[in-house]
């Protein structure tokens, strides 16, 4: 059995918000494998967005453990939570979130600044690794079509080498066929031996995976291969 690189017992979370309460995880528990490619699903407001943030110390559970490469992280600094997403973690967002007044070979050096220093051959590596040809290092984000942008946005997502990648509906602003080159672009991670875990409500893409996950109303509803979940 492989080894586990995100563990997640008893987790919960609640929005205050105001007069209102929202339950948004509702006691989860959850193992990813090192070198498997695990996909969440569930309905809009299931708790998908919520759980991904969890995993990679973007946010904090109500209560419950969270460990991170063996290391209980639930009640660690905001310096050591840095720390551990800039080391340990990569994201990939719906948006790209790319920073709009540095180039695509900044935005991808960009993180390595935090951890261990710029490495602009490393990052022309690894735009060539996502499809980025070298024509459009220099470019600004703008000058991209989306699904160049979402290349760029998984390159800077690999530049301190995480354990993990995490994706919140990496391909929610692509059309069909950009939707595929980028799977093909996380298929092809997950081949080199990545482990990555994907958040989609596109239930068409659950088979590029090895384990699904459903979530309803902030719980697991049902887990296994794409072909066991039922959905
Ligand atoms: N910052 C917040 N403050 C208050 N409530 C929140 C916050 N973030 C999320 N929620 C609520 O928590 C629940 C789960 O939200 P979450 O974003 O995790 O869902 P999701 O499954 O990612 O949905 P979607 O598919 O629409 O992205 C929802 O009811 C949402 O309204
Ligand atoms: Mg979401």
């Amino acid at each position: 059995m492989a080894e586990v690189v995100i563990e997640l017992e008893g987790v919960r979370k609640v929005y205050n918000s105001g007069p209102t309460r929202v339950e948004a995880l509702r006691g989860v528990d959850l193992r990813v494998r090192r070198g498997e490619f695990l996909m969440i699903v569930g309905p809009s407001g299931s708790g998908k967005s919520t759980l991904l943030h969890i995993m990679g110390a973007l946010d904090t559970p109500t209560s419950g453990r969270v460990k991170v490469a063996g290391r209980e992280i639930s009640n660690l600094s905001d310096r050591e939570l840095a720390r551990i997403r800039n080391r340990y973690v990569g994201f990939v967002f719906q948006e790209f979130n790319l920073i709009e007044t540095l180039t695509v070979l900044e935005n991808v050096m960009f993180p390595m600044a935090l951890a261990d220093g710029e490495d602009e051959e490393r990052a022309k590596r690894l735009l060539l690794k996502v499809g980025l040809s070298e024509e459009h290092f220099d470019k600004f984000p703008n000058q991209l079509s989306g699904g160049e942008r979402q290349r760029v946005a998984i390159a800077r997502a690999l530049a301190n080498d995480p354990e993990v990648i995490l994706a919140d509906e990496p391909t929610g602003q692509l059309d069909t066929k950009n939707s595929h080159r980028i799977m093909e672009v996380f298929k092809s991670l997950n081949e080199d031996g990545r482990t990555i875990v994907m958040v989609t409500h596109d239930l068409s893409l659950t088979r590029w995976a090895d384990r699904v996950v459903v979530l309803r109303d902030g719980k697991i509803v049902e887990e296994g291969s794409p072909d066991e979940v039922t959905l």
